[in-house]
């Protein structure tokens, strides 16, 4: 039996999102610069987006860039920049014949304009798309998002757009910069750490973790299946106990 029909199709997570780490690392092994090992990292986004879409995932987030990242060096921040760009020009195709839906999330007007635009473009031109969306986190922190979110709603309240109990769960939701995804039912990190680093804090208060020693670069479509697998495994309880989820 292979280990793609292990999976139970009729209880797939809806949306994943991945902490693609450990690309330095890989290309330090390799005796290469890092910029090496984001490039591979870029055939492990595509297998892993192509095997989400062939299982019917809907969502898929991937933590391209953080706002703590614009602190590393500069030559490694616009190689980073250029390998978006050249990344979206080289996989437009492969999006459009696969009906998959470019979005993304994060502070994106502080990204170059070469990069905003090219990205923009590329979310344009998918929108029509509905097999699944594939959602970059660019220049996203969770911090970022909360706090922004917290000014967007202290703007509508001293403009008397809304009241202060119209505040809650889900009207802070829908302006955060995810507020058109749901949130992920599974997490995945990848290279062997056991860290949020900042990533969608507000959306995973109930998601499953998952994390492997893999490096982001030798990640596969095997390795997708092995996450899902272990995720169909766990008993999701949301606060209560067991014998309420099994009735
Ligand atoms: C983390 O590894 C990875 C990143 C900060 C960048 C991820 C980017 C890609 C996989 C390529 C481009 C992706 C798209 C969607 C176009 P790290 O550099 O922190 O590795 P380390 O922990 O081993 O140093």
């Amino acid at each position: 039996m292979e280990l793609k029909d292990k999976i139970d199709i009729k209880t797939l997570p809806n949306h994943i999102a991945i902490i693609m780490d450990g690309n330095g690392r890989w290309a330090k092994k390799r005796g290469k610069i890092r910029i090496f090992g984001h490039k591979n990292g870029v055939t492990a986004v595509r297998e892993t987006a192509e095997a989400a879409a062939e299982l019917g995932i809907k969502y898929l987030t991937l933590y391209a860039f953080s706002t703590e990242n614009w602190n590393r060096p500069k030559y490694e921040v616009n190689a980073l920049m250029h390998l978006l760009v050249q990344t979206i020009n080289k996989e437009i195709k492969t999006l459009h014949d696969n009906n998959i839906r470019l979005l993304a999330i994060g502070n994106l007007k502080s990204l170059p304009k070469n990069s905003y635009n090219e990205l923009m473009e590329a979310i344009n031109e998918t929108s029509r798309h509905d097999r699944m969306a594939m959602v970059l986190a660019l220049s996203y922190s969770s911090r970022w998002e909360i706090v922004n979110t917290t000014k967007i709603i202290a703007e509508k309240v001293k403009s008397n757009n809304i009241s202060i109990d119209d505040i809650d769960q889900n009207m802070f939701s829908s302006f955060l910069t995810t507020s058109s995804i749901p949130d992920p039912e599974l997490l995945i990190r990848t290279s062997g750490e056991y860290r949020i680093s900042n990533f969608l804090l507000w959306q995973i208060a109930y998601s499953e973790l998952y994390f492997t020693d893999k490096l982001w670069p030798d990640f596969r479509k095997e390795d997708l299946y092995e996450a899902i697998i272990d995720y169909q495994r766990r008993e999701r309880r949301f606060g209560m106990i067991s014998e309420q989820i099994n009735k």
